[in-house]
């Protein structure tokens, strides 16, 4: 059974800071394991990678590309060529729009995009839009905060060349139906992009399965640092793109006759790479392994249920989006402005994000301004739940 004592302890700040943590939809706490990682790197085996002509560089590069096909496994991928390091999700959606989309849109294409995205998977098109003359196309969603699948359907035409589609939103924890729409859009021979941010941390990720083209997902929203991501692309998409940044690295020869360019994935990760980072990734990875998944994602379904019985019984409290399993949930308070909301319960002690979420289109679909989100990782238990409940009961009567 999962243990939430034993992972808790796992987490130091969790003990050290004096706060309830639930903004783990922003970013995870860290677990020893990958703190150590860190350290371990940086006092032992630091070196640049690929390059250089001894043992540590040597020691390093091996950690560095270990690192790639533990990824390379974790999500099933057929080769470690399709794994590109990024700073994030952000920098991989950005660089499929500069490479990919770039190269192969025409004036008149469409793009598809729910408008329950994340500014991130939405702004990167919308830029290649305007250098394309593509035209952005928006699948709306329902009043229940779930996508509109008869509208995705109806407005996939052959104008449609890519769906960009998030795995989970990060406003209400609603888990699209991407199995389906991935198939739907191979159908009609379109390129799918998942923004997988908010969505591995949570279920097992299998890329071959899912037939998906590209998925994308952050370290730091999977317990490891911040400045590093995953850029996965089939490999024959990837072989066609042209590379993005220039500089050390991505290069087979350079003169100034012309230069050729590195195999997959040197291509697309020019200059000094994360290798800290990398590694530590990949020790998230291991340890997140090593955890009765099944159980932890029961329990902190289990801390939702009791947030929104909670949060729903307290006067003038609305519940946004609701949904029956997820790791979030989203509130608004009548009449009061959700910065009050959150400002008062920083005073007691509980860190939470409020606001539009970068996700305006997904606000101006409710015609509401924000919300206030609690966001659930494994580390947290039914007692963070209950000060939630406690602290926006009294703001409530305060405001
Ligand atoms: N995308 C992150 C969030 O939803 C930062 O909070």
């Amino acid at each position: 059974m999962f243990d939430i004592q034993a992972v808790r302890a796992q987490f130091p700040a969790l003990s050290n800071v004096p706060f309830t943590y639930l903004d783990s939809a922003a970013t995870t706490q860290k677990p020893q394991a990958v703190i150590d990682a860190i350290t371990h790197y940086y006092t032992q085996s630091n070196a640049n990678v690929h390059r250089g002509s001894h043992s540590l560089t040597t020691q390093a590069t091996t950690q560095f590309e270990q690192a790639r096909e533990t990824v390379c496994r974790f999500i099933n991928a057929q080769s470690t060529k399709e794994i590109v390091w990024t700073r994030g999700a952000t920098e991989a959606i950005n660089l499929i729009a500069q490479t990919y989309a770039r190269n192969s849109l025409k004036s008149g294409d469409e793009i598809l995009i729910s408008e329950m995205e994340h500014h991130a998977n939405i702004v990167p098109w919308q830029l290649v839009a305007t250098q394309t003359g593509a035209k952005i196309v928006k699948i709306p969603m329902t009043t229940d905060c779930q996508l509109d699948l008869d509208a995705y359907k109806a407005r996939l035409t052959p104008r449609t060349k890519i769906v960009a589609i998030s795995h989970v939103s990060n406003v209400t924890g609603t888990r699209h139906p991407i199995e389906k729409m991935i198939a739907i859009a191979r159908q009609n021979n379109c390129v799918v992009v998942v923004d997988g941010a908010q969505g591995i941390v949570h279920e097992t990720v299998d890329v071959q399965a899912l037939g998906c083209d590209f998925y994308v997902f952050s370290g730091h929203k999977l317990f490891a640092p911040t400045g590093i991501g995953v850029l996965y692309g089939r490999l024959p998409l990837l072989e066609a793109m042209p590379p993005w940044h220039g500089g050390g690295k991505m290069v087979h020869k350079v003169s100034f006759e012309g230069t050729s360019f590195s195999d997959l994935p040197g291509k697309f990760e020019a200059g000094t790479p994360n290798v800290a980072g990398s590694i530590a990734l990949a020790t998230a990875i291991n340890w997140l392994q090593g955890i009765d998944m099944q159980h932890a994602e029961q329990h902190i379904t289990r801390l939702q249920h009791q947030a929104y019985q909670g949060l729903s019984a307290i006067e003038d409290v609305t519940v946004i989006g609701y949904q029956e399993q997820a790791s979030v949930i989203s509130f608004v308070i009548d009449g009061v402005h959700h910065q009050d909301i959150a400002t008062l319960l920083d005073q007691q002690g509980i860190a939470l994000r409020a606001g539009h979420h970068c996700a305006h289109p997904f606000m101006d679909a409710l015609d509401i301004k924000g919300t206030v989100r609690a966001s659930f990782a494994l580390y947290n238990n039914m007692d963070d739940v209950q000060k939630l409940i406690s602290a926006v009961e009294k703001a409530a009567d305060m405001l």
